[in-house]
């Protein structure tokens, strides 16, 4: 039996030509965001009242973060509604618009373990990680290894603010992040060949630089589910697949983590995945990308555009595997 998955990526080139489907307009047809976002909003009440009633009313907003401006995307910030409709997140099913599965997902409460080889392992409520840890806005590029790409203000904090605070053993050397399996609603799991869960990690070295950053919000609000609330990750020079979403374990060892595309495929998805345009994908180019919501063709950078943040971690790991 060929798994579901391999048929869908190989399905691709086909699927880039987005011009048929209903969500790609052009900007003229949009309708103003602030109309969408309140119609929305409002529906969104409505409707989480008669499903979580009290739950919602409990969920604090996200609190007001500043524009980090040492990151520079370089290009314009995509359109909000595609960054919120156009998803991979399989645990809701192997397509791009789990959006309306993924509303199911209840975000509070949610715990986060920090674990494994640290001298102080403690388990965070997501409120108090909104609370205590120092938040702030960045705008970042999103590269997916299925050649689209979004540049997106993320709210969160560094992921070195977080390992401060549960000190890695210096035997730490690798981090692992675990997100969340929900059977009830996630329809996804019950594809019984992928090897949930989903499971992602980086070295100390590449978790402690700068960009590394934990995210809990986007377009400064709270981080919607089908983009991995209430909490994701996200490092912007590897492809996409190495941002875990809807995290609820952080394990630090010292064993080189084989993640849920590794497992799967370990001919195509690699540990280090660090974008590279002249590093074709064994069934695609990666020297171009496609811009959600313009549709726009770009040259794809090196390291995604962030060489001058993160080359230096990669000296010396020639006998690596690190583009895939
Ligand atoms: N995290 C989980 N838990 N499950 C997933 O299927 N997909 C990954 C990543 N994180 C995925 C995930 C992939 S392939 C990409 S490109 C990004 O999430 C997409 O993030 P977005 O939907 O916010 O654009």
């Amino acid at each position: 039996r060929v798994p579901r998955l391999y048929r869908d990526k190989e399905r691709l080139p086909a699927m880039h030509i987005l011009k048929s489907r209903p969500w790609n307009l052009p900007e003229s047809r949009v309708t103003p965001e602030a109309l969408v976002f309140n119609r929305r909003q409002a529906m969104a009440l409505g409707a989480g009242m008669l499903a979580a009633g009290p739950a919602m009313a409990q969920q604090a907003g996200l609190p007001p973060a500043m524009r980090n401006t040492r990151y520079v995307p370089g290009r314009a910030i995509t359109a909000e509604r595609e960054v919120t409709t156009y998803n991979n997140f399989y645990e809701f099913g192997s397509h791009k618009t789990i959006s309306p599965t993924a509303q199911r997902m209840p975000m509070r409460p949610w715990t986060v373990k920090v674990e494994g080889m640290v001298e102080a392992p403690r388990e965070y409520g997501i409120e108090d990680l909104l609370a205590r840890m120092p938040l702030e806005e960045r705008v970042y590029r999103l590269r997916c290894v299925e050649a689209w790409a979004m540049v997106v203000p993320w709210t969160g904090f560094p992921l070195s603010a977080l390992l401060a605070e549960v000190k890695p053993l210096s035997s730490a050397r690798y981090v692992v992040f675990q997100t969340a399996t929900l059977p009830s609603v996630m329809p996804g799991l019950r594809q019984t060949w992928y090897p949930w869960p989903y499971t992602e990690g980086c070295t100390i070295a590449e978790a402690a630089n700068e960009l590394s950053f934990m995210v809990v919000g986007a377009y400064g609000k709270l981080l919607p589910p089908q983009n991995g609330g209430p909490i994701r990750f996200h490092q912007p020079w590897k492809y996409g697949f190495k941002a875990g979403k809807s995290i609820v374990t952080i394990r630090l060892t010292d064993q080189r983590p084989v993640s849920f595309w590794e497992k799967l495929q370990s001919q195509e998805y690699g540990f280090w995945a660090n974008v590279n345009p002249a590093v074709p994908h064994p069934r695609w180019s990666q020297a171009q990308e496609r811009m959600l919501g313009t549709g726009e063709s770009v040259p794809t950078q090196i390291f995604n555009g962030y060489g001058d943040f993160v080359a230096d971690l990669y000296t010396g790991l020639q006998g690596e595997r690190l583009w895939a």
